[in-house]
């Protein structure tokens, strides 16, 4: 089988290329990442030898160099990872994500119709169903949830999962699509929330927390998502969309001040900052569909993860000190500088 990941060189698709490389060892993995700020060759340091594994340093928007690409490697399968993924970034510069996450997929899926293929994988977000009260516990996200975007990121995803189906219903492009809840774990680019806490915590900088802290995240730890996308590429339904979570829902602050108790810090170094833009207050996934369909369950609760997590950035310092001491510098400055 020979898998294009697109993304590899990011935090979700580095650690999908290491699940699959470690799991299958007749599988080849093609890597395709464009290298912007957030995808980083360290992350596939330990890989880059083995000869079940190819690098192209190519625009998915590209559609060229895409093409080129599908005629050499003549895939069987396609997981699309590759997108602008940071709602603040959305809000200073939409452009970019339409290009990436809409332009992108579109040229992924022509390249699907014109050469063929098993499977084409998108990687969504529930963010593409906008969010839940918080005073409405009971509710959660299923497969039939309207689409209700709030960011310009979470726009041009949800774009994207409707042309995923277009291309179904149009061209019979087998596609599937998998809505997942916020993940975390090991390469985790520095300006998420869980990855800049633990980062700050050690330098004992200000910890930046937007608007009253109560917004709720469902968090699940990297790898149960790169199960969840395993099980899907072989036996999930063509055309069918899967929600994937674990209910881990905590609020910003429980985060926060988990990993400041789990570090022996004091919650003094929190700073409430000015909110985020259209700021969702609650994401929470019912992955029943995934579980009776797929029989997908996760391993790791938040309480475990965390601290692996939590344990991956101080054995791997250099990983996210070489980022943050680069040109992450003056992004936190423009970002956090007058918040
Ligand atoms: P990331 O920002 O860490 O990585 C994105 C990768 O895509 C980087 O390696 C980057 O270089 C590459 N890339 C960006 N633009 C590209 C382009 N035009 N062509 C080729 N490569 C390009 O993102 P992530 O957090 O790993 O997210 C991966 C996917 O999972 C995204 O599609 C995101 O929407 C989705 N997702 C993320 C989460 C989460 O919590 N992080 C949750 C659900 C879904
Ligand atoms: O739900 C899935 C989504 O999760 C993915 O689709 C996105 O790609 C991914 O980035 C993530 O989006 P969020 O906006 O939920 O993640 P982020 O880490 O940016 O923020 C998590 C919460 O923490 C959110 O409520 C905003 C808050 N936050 C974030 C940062 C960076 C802070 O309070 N302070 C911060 O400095």
């Amino acid at each position: 089988m020979k898998i294009v990941v697109t993304g590899g060189a990011g935090f979700i698709g580095g650690n999908f290329v290491h699940y699959i490389l470690k799991k299958y060892n007749d599988y080849k993995i093609i890597c395709v990442d464009a290298l912007t700020y957030a995808g980083n060759m360290e992350t596939l340091a330990s890989v880059k030898d083995n000869s079940n594994f190819n690098f192209y340093k190519i625009d998915i928007a590209d559609r060229e160099a895409v093409y080129e690409m599908f005629e050499k490697e003549n895939p069987d399968i396609i997981v699309n990872f590759a997108a602008e993924s940071h709602v603040d970034r959305s809000i200073e510069n939409p452009e970019i994500f339409l290009k990436t996450n809409v332009i992108g997929t579109q040229v992924l899926l022509d390249a699907c119709r014109k050469y063929g293929i098993k499977r084409y994988h998108q990687v969504s977000t529930d963010e593409v169903y906008g969010d839940l009260p918080l005073d409405r516990p009971d509710l959660f996200f299923t497969e039939e949830t309207p689409l209700h975007t709030s960011s310009p990121y979470s726009a041009s995803k949800a774009s994207a999962d409707l042309l995923v189906g277009a291309y179904y219903r149009t061209f019979n492009v087998p596609s599937t699509i998998s809505r997942c809840s916020n993940n975390y774990g090991p390469y985790h680019f520095p300006e998420k929330l869980i990855p800049l806490m633990i980062a700050n915590v050690l330098n004992d900088k200000e910890l930046p927390v937007y608007g009253s802290g109560e917004n709720v995240r469902d968090w699940l730890y990297v790898e149960d998502h790169c199960s969840a996308i395993d099980l899907i590429i072989h036996n999930g339904k063509v055309g069918e969309v899967y929600n994937i979570g674990g209910h881990n829902e905590r609020t910003n602050l429980e985060v926060v001040k988990t990993i400041i108790h789990e570090l022996g810090k004091s919650e003094e170094l929190i700073k409430y900052v000015g909110d985020r833009k259209g700021h969702d207050m609650r994401y929470a996934i019912d992955p029943t569909k995934i579980h009776s369909e797929l029989g997908w369950l996760p391993t790791t609760t938040f309480d475990e993860g965390i601290k692996k997590t939590i344990k991956w950035y101080l054995d791997n310092k250099s990983w996210w000190e070489n980022i943050i001491s680069g040109e992450y510098a003056s992004y936190y400055e423009k970002m956090y500088g007058s918040r």
